[in-house]
């Protein structure tokens, strides 16, 4: 079956006075029907540009400077903004990194959740009352009811975030990007919300992306995972194969760098800086953190190949060792 999200080539510049950031640099990404896709990358790879690509919300000096994305068929990139606003919120979701700016700051929170409750679900009042109050429980806020009357700005910023999850959860989308929806949240409160968001999967076979940090959080919860780096996407895998066998050699770095406490390793930051995004040079952007790396890396960018089944990637020495490898 079709993928629900096809994004393919996809290029994201931002202008600026010292020149062009290449955030986003020509990335293929698919997002299958009722998966979990974990996307990770240090701070700064460009998975928070990515989904706001999607959900098209890149602003100047932001532009989508190429490529396409197709949800379910249709070219988000070519609809009228109108037509775009609909798809936003009832079919595609967002839970923002920075989740105050992202409410509205002149509606007591509750409000706009119960708004798309009968908006999208067609509740009634009281009905939309009653099951906001139910999800402002379950994304563990304390006394709902009277959370439920303030404004953004009387709620810290763990609080904003769960009311934005709240209202990426009352739409029921088809597509939920989750931009670090757990980040700074107290262990058990996280653990509850991702809770939640198998269950909308398994419940409703809502597709989510959910950008993290946390490798911990990727192997217990997603289905596959793509690893940017420095705008580029690397490797996409299924989540076994991509700890198990991780092939590019950033991925074998960052996995090496997740603590395990069943092991005496201390554990390894990726070595290196992530290079600078402005007028970024031709080829590979690990290539001078990449112990492996070749002359050609520097020129031309490698091409993403299939290693196995459901596992990608993109790199010359992976493709040289696969290549070379004895057949049978
Ligand atoms: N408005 C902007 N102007 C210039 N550059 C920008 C702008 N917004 C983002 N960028 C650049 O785009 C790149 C990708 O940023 P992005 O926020 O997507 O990273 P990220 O992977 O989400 O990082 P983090 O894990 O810290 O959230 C960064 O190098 C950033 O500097
Ligand atoms: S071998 Fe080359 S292509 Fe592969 S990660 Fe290193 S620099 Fe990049
Ligand atoms: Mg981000």
């Amino acid at each position: 079956m079709r993928p629900l999200l096809e994004v393919e080539n996809l290029s994201v510049a931002f202008d600026t006075d010292e020149g062009t950031v290449g955030a986003v640099d020509a990335i293929d990404l698919d997002v299958r029907r009722g998966e979990i896709l974990g996307l990770v990358g240090e701070s700064g790879s460009g998975k928070s540009v990515t989904a706001l690509a999607v959900f098209r919300l890149i602003r100047p000096p932001g532009r989508i400077a190429g490529g396409s994305i197709r949800f379910d068929g249709r070219d988000l990139l070519a609809l009228p903004e109108e037509e775009m606003r609909r798809i936003r919120g009832a079919q595609i979701a967002m839970v923002f990194q920075s989740p105050r700016t992202a409410l509205n700051p002149v509606l007591p929170v509750g409000r706009q959740i119960a708004r798309l409750y009968r908006l999208h679900q067609g509740c009634s009042a009281a009905e939309a009352r009653r099951r906001t109050l139910e999800m402002l429980g379950l994304v563990g806020i304390p006394e709902p009811e009277r959370r439920a009357r303030d404004y953004a700005h009387q709620l810290s910023g763990g609080m904003c975030q769960r009311v934005m999850i709240a209202m990426a959860l009352a739409t029921s989308p088809r597509l939920l990007l989750a931009d670090e929806p757990t980040t700074g949240l107290d262990v058990s409160i996280a653990a509850q919300i991702l809770d939640l968001l198998r269950d909308l999967g398994r419940r409703t076979g809502a597709s989510i992306v959910l950008i993290t940090h946390d490798l911990g959080v990727v192997a217990g919860l997603c289905d596959r995972v793509a690893v940017m780096h420095a705008g580029q996407l690397v490797e996409c895998a299924d989540v076994r194969s991509l700890f198990r066998e991780p092939a590019h050699p950033y991925t074998r770095a960052l996995v090496r760098s997740i603590p395990r406490v069943d092991r005496e390793v201390t554990m390894e930051p990726v070595p290196g800086v992530v290079p600078s995004l402005l007028d970024a040079p031709p080829g590979c952007r690990y290539a001078d953190r990449c112990p492996d790396v070749l002359d050609v890396c520097r020129t031309v960018k490698p091409a993403r190949s299939a290693r196995a089944r459901d596992h990608e990637v993109a790199c010359y020495a992976t493709e040289a060792a696969r290549v070379a490898a004895p057949r049978g």
